[in-house]
């Protein structure tokens, strides 16, 4: 079922942002969809988004497992002003968005650095930002995202660590959405309306700068104490927010603060995945 239909119309402003928003049922992976039409001149902001992925990707080679009917997964075109170096940032800055989008229609979702959505200790959405090199030493960036939204079982090992919106709202009584299915379109509307903004937001410096407030209001275990998994032996130290690189600032025993980077470490809560 095409949930993009109506998308445009929700959007307000940010439609100027979205030049094209295409949809089709079944595709490989929208970052390849995005990929093939990038090759082809496509604009910044041209959206694919999918109902089902044949081959969706996760990160670290992995699987990203996409049934038909229930979730989002659709992918962003950007050819950013800044710097490629400073590209991987955009993923924290759609972990952001998600979950701006996610608490206005009423959950209380989180960050788990450095971009998970996370409600109940739980993951509601992967990102996979992917950066490409074009001739000429010009770069495109495509950020592909997975939301959760209306999947009610996940198999095996995932069921630990994954949830989904529509379960959360189901958790929570209080959000007002009951049992009912959730709109993707509602959904997506809100992710991409927040992503816009946060979008001009970074390119105004290339970094996180003018995200930090809303960013670190949201990460989980704020103030609290974490598990650094560093790959020369994992310590205990106290988060306290991540700088304008999107690093993870945590205070270790002796008081010193040690800038923390996504692509060394994992962070974990000290009572399990949060
Ligand atoms: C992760 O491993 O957490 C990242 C998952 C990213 C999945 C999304 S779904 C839309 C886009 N297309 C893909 O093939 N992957 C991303």
């Amino acid at each position: 079922m095409d949930y993009t239909k109506e998308l445009a119309g929700r959007l307000g402003e940010a439609a100027a942002f979205y030049p094209r928003i295409l949809y089709r049922e079944t595709v490989d992976s929208t970052n390849e969809w995005i990929k093939r039409m990038a090759a082809e001149g496509a604009l910044r902001g041209t959206t694919a988004c999918a109902d089902c992925q044949t081959a969706g990707k996760g990160r670290s080679g992995r699987v990203w497992v996409s049934p038909a009917g229930e979730n989002i997964y659709f992918s962003i075109l950007l050819r950013p002003s800044f710097p490629a170096e400073k590209a991987p940032g955009l993923t924290l800055v759609m972990g952001l968005s998600v979950t701006e989008a996610l608490r206005r229609m009423g959950l209380d979702v989180g960050i788990k650095w450095p971009n998970d959505a996370v409600y109940g200790g739980k993951k509601l959405c992967g990102i996979l930002t992917e950066l490409m090199i074009t001739p000429g030493s010009g770069y495109y960036v495509v950020v592909g995202t997975g939301i959760n939204v209306n999947q009610t079982a996940f198999a095996g090992e995932i069921s630990r660590t994954a949830t989904s919106v529509r379960l959360a709202f189901m958790e929570d009584p209080s959000s007002g959405n009951g049992n009912e299915p959730v709109a993707r379109d509602r959904l997506l509307a809100e992710v991409l309306k927040s992503f816009f903004k946060n979008y001009a937001e970074y390119e105004k410096t290339g970094d996180l700068t003018g995200l930090l407030p809303a960013y670190n209001s949201l990460l989980m275990n704020r103030g609290r104490q974490v598990r650094i998994e560093d790959p020369k032996g994992p310590y205990l130290a106290v988060s306290r927010g991540i700088d304008a690189k999107g690093a993870l600032l945590v205070e270790k025993e002796d008081g010193g603060i040690v800038a923390v980077d996504s692509g060394e470490v994992s962070v974990r809560g000290i009572y399990g995945y949060v």
